[in-house]
């Protein structure tokens, strides 16, 4: 199979990943775990793992660490930290009904499969399990024209969603949200944080959307419910 563009591209990108995007990373990832909870024993899936920065700011929460690391990129892997493991999100090599939680941050953009790969994180998650998604937000004009750029010039680049959007993939692939959120870290960079369980058939919550399409607002939108 031929390789992802993202691979060679993040694998040269590794070294000065951190450095390069540090404040980028930090301001998204406080976002994506404010309202995060472990349970203790709970294991966690961080997919598109990059360096491992999640993994780093959740060391401190229930103990013993259960988190592996997973990523296009062996370059991005090896300055993780934990159990890593190199694979693409759209064929996770890992068992399934093995994770109570799965985050995603910053890399569903860059999936040319996101259908099967939300199938994929569905497989691993155990029944009621928890996906975390925080990535860029096309409901903010800002992100919209450097998605229109990037298709253009950056061959890892798919597509990014709005919030109507991703939800519709997240329910078509059989979870249900549970919360949306919308936030800009700075005058470019607008996001989105979803939160869906894994459901189960004849068992859907029917929980009402929090945050309806289009509803892009000012700096700070979205709720949880
Ligand atoms: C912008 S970085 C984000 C890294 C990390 N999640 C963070 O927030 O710091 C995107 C990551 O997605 C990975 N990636 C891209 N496509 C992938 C795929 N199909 N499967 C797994 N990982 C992928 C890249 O290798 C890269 O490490």
């Amino acid at each position: 199979m031929k390789p992802l563009p993202a691979q060679a591209q993040y694998d040269r990108l590794a070294p000065l990943y951190n450095q390069r995007w540090g404040a980028y990373t930090e301001s998204t990832l406080r976002a994506t775990l404010d309202g995060f909870t472990l349970r203790p024993g709970d294991w966690v899936l961080d997919l598109a793992a990059g360096t491992g920065e999640l993994a780093r700011r959740i060391a401190d929460r229930p103990s013993p660490l259960r988190i592996i690391g997973m990523d296009l990129s062996r370059g991005m892997l090896v300055r993780g930290l934990g159990w890593r493991v190199q694979g693409d999100a759209a064929r996770i090599p890992l068992a399934s009904e093995s994770f109570d939680q799965v985050l995603c941050t910053n890399a569903f953009h860059m999936f040319p499969a996101p259908e099967a790969t939300l199938t994929e994180i569905r497989r691993v998650l155990r029944p009621e399990g928890l996906l975390t998604l925080t990535d860029w937000c096309d409901d903010y004009l800002t992100c919209k024209l450097c998605s229109l750029w990037l298709r253009l010039t950056d061959p890892g680049f798919h597509r990014a969603y709005t919030v109507g959007a991703c939800r519709s993939l997240l329910e078509q692939a059989g979870f249900d949200v549970v919360e949306t959120r919308r936030f800009k870290i700075n005058w470019l960079w607008g996001l989105m944080r979803l939160v869906a369980r894994r459901s189960e058939p004849g068992s859907r919550s029917g929980v009402p959307r929090s945050a309806p399409d289009g509803d892009a607002g000012g700096h700070d939108a979205g709720s949880r419910s």
